[in-house]
């Protein structure tokens, strides 16, 4: 199975009034988002933070571009494409899930909801009661199987930024409680604090991609039985980079991080996909 991944889009309305700037926007995403759906794969996925502020242009642009090509894609929330409306009203113009599971045979995908409704002023992440009870019984479920989990924010203390107020899940939400049942590998994706990072804890890898604004870039996942293994695709052409210091310049509630880019071990990843013998019943 092959996934293809992006970090933090933030697409976003722009006044038609500045000369240029609507042009920049819709070369820069359409190029970006050209290549991004070019890349043969059998999900494609948005970490969250796929718009800027949630608005209702926003999100049926984004998603008309992302239809066209026929591919399966999935959008985890994120807290900025909940800035002006509902979880309801967002997934209503999307078309995507809230939160929901796939067994993809030797592997098992959770995509979290892990953000906050129409809160400008938090921006952090939380899991309800509901939500820990039915990714827990995932994480017993899977037994040996690898699980892998997409999400917006990160677990507190994990990657870069995560310690940060408002930067991760809640320090109280318990995801420990349930990420520390796994047997065999974890693995957990995610976007909110725009950069690059990859940290291993226990039997769980963190990665966390960094914002297109400020690396354009995608990761491609091979997902093999025994073999988990990622590589970061930078998109350098001059039909997305040119635009960027422009966009930058009038986009709104965006903090660009001119340390986003990690170093290669932040960026690419080969992970061992075989059950831990140790954990095998040795009669
Ligand atoms: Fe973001």
């Amino acid at each position: 199975m092959k996934l293809v991944i992006m970090g933090d889009l933030h697409y976003h309305d722009v006044d038609p009034g500045i000369p240029g700037l609507l042009v920049a926007r819709n070369l820069f995403y359409g190029n970006l988002l050209g290549r991004f759906l070019q890349t043969e794969g059998d999900l494609h996925i948005s970490l969250g933070d796929l718009t800027n502020t949630g608005s209702a242009t926003e999100l049926r642009e984004v998603s008309e571009m992302l239809r066209r090509r026929n591919r399966t894609f999935i959008h985890v929330l994120g807290n900025h494409d909940l800035y002006t409306r509902t979880k309801r009203e967002v997934l209503e113009i999307t078309g995507q899930q809230q939160y929901h599971m796939l067994d993809a045979g030797s592997s098992i995908l959770v995509f979290l909801d892990t953000a906050r409704e129409m809160e400008l002023s938090n921006g952090g992440g939380w899991l309800d009661e509901e939500q820990l009870e039915w990714l827990e019984a995932i994480v017993l479920a899977s037994g040996t199987k690898p699980v892998i989990i997409f999400a917006h924010h990160p677990v507190h203390n994990t990657t870069i930024g995560s310690d940060r107020v408002k930067g991760s899940l809640h320090p109280e939400v318990p995801i420990w409680n349930i990420l520390k049942q796994k047997q065999g590998t974890g693995i957990y994706f995610n976007g909110h604090a725009h950069a690059d990072s990859i940290v291993t804890q226990q039997n769980w890898t963190f990665i966390q991609v960094s914002a297109c604004l400020d690396q354009p870039a995608y990761r491609v996942v091979e997902l093999e039985k025994n073999r988990f293994q990622m590589t970061t695709i930078d998109v350098t052409d001059a039909g997305v980079v040119t635009h960027i210091p422009m966009l930058k310049r009038h986009i709104l509630y965006y903090n660009s991080n001119p340390d986003a880019r990690g170093k290669d071990a932040d960026r690419q990843i080969d992970i061992s996909l075989r059950p831990n013998r140790r954990l095998q019943k040795i009669d």
